[in-house]
């Protein structure tokens, strides 16, 4: 599945004005038209409402309105139904402002008309990111120019099995706060001599919580049990698609509240010393970025709400 962004802008950005396009392009509307044929195109109700059902393409119209409906349309009540809806087809978000919103950390690639004038409007095209969307291809008409931009970085994509596990590009991690008579376990990092929870990078074909369990083991030599999330932290690049493509969510790791089944910390190849602490001590060592706010959290009730980082 690829996810375009379809979209006509000034010079000045703007895309709409009283509901409508304040430009009327011919040939950029047959463009639209041969770029979309044959694919799904997801769109806001109000631009559903300005250019109804296009002919040759499934409409997937995106609102709140749970009575909404219109012939020849398909109904979701958020992006993320919209692409449940699509599937595994290439498809096309085609406006308007609030949608164009939303899906573009999602986006593949931007196609974007970009009309030589300035003009008064409304409603307007997001700011792309000159580090993130690179400019792929230019194709110069009289008066304005089809332009693609393409992601910078590639985003990563983690495929969702039955079992969580094979990552691209980033390091999806997984790790445990272990509390036991009030006290924390905390491992000093070999690579950088600062402190963290045991935890590490997902293998594939593991879980989150499987993966988890083994670098406590690996990392300090015990054995223990998870028990709740207590964290889980994000990257908003790392983008994470179940098998059939439906759900799309954002996350970079977790961290399990664990509980101890059985040994005694020990040193590994990759931690130089091992601590149970309790909370003050924990306030006073230098923790690596990503766990202060996790090992905070680990002093916490366990009937706590995950944190979200
Ligand atoms: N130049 C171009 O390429 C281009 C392309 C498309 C559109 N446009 C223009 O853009 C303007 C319309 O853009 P817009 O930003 O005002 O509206 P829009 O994005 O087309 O639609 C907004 C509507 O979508 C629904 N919606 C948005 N977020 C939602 C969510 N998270 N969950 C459920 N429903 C959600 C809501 O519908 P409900 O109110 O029904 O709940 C909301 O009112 C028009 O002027 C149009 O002509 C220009």
């Amino acid at each position: 599945m690829t996810i375009r962004l379809i979209a006509a802008r000034s010079r000045n950005g703007v895309i709409g004005r009283d509901g409508d396009m304040p430009w009327h392009l011919p040939e950029d509307l047959k463009y639209f038209k041969r770029t979309t044929m044959g694919h799904p195109m997801i769109m806001g109700r109000r631009t559903f409402d300005s250019m109804g059902a296009l002919p040759g393409r499934r409409s997937i119209v995106i609102t709140r309105q749970p009575d909404w409906h219109a012939d020849g349309v398909e109904v979701a009540s958020s992006l993320d139904h919209a692409l449940a809806l699509v599937g595994d087809d290439d498809v096309f978000v085609v406006g308007g402002a609030q949608i164009y919103a939303q899906a573009l950390p999602f986006a593949d690639e931007i196609l974007l008309t970009e009309i030589d004038r300035e003009v008064e409007g409304d409603t307007f095209f997001l700011e792309l990111a000159a580090d993130r969307w690179l400019e792929s291809s230019r194709d110069q008409q009289s008066g304005f120019a089809w332009v693609t931009y393409e992601r910078a970085v590639p985003r990563a994509t983690l495929v969702l099995g039955d079992r969580v596990g094979r990552q691209a590009g980033q390091k999806i991690g997984s790790s445990v706060a272990v509390l036991h008579d009030g006290r924390l376990l905390v491992t000093r990092r070999e690579d950088n001599s600062l402190w963290c929870l045991p935890g590490g990078g997902i293998d594939p074909g593991e879980t989150f919580a499987e993966a988890a369990a083994r670098e406590a083991l690996e990392e300090t030599g015990i054995q223990v049990e998870v028990e709740s999330v207590l964290a889980v932290y994000t990257d908003p690049d790392v983008v994470v698609r179940s098998r059939d493509g439906a759900k799309l969510t954002q996350t970079y790791g977790v961290c399990f509240r664990a509980r101890l089944i059985s040994g005694t910390p020990g040193l590994s190849d990759e931690v130089t010393e091992v601590a149970w602490v309790d909370a003050d001590e924990a306030s006073r060592l230098p923790f690596i970025p990503l766990h202060r706010k996790l090992v905070r959290a680990a002093f916490d009730p366990a009937d706590a709400p995950t944190l979200f980082v």
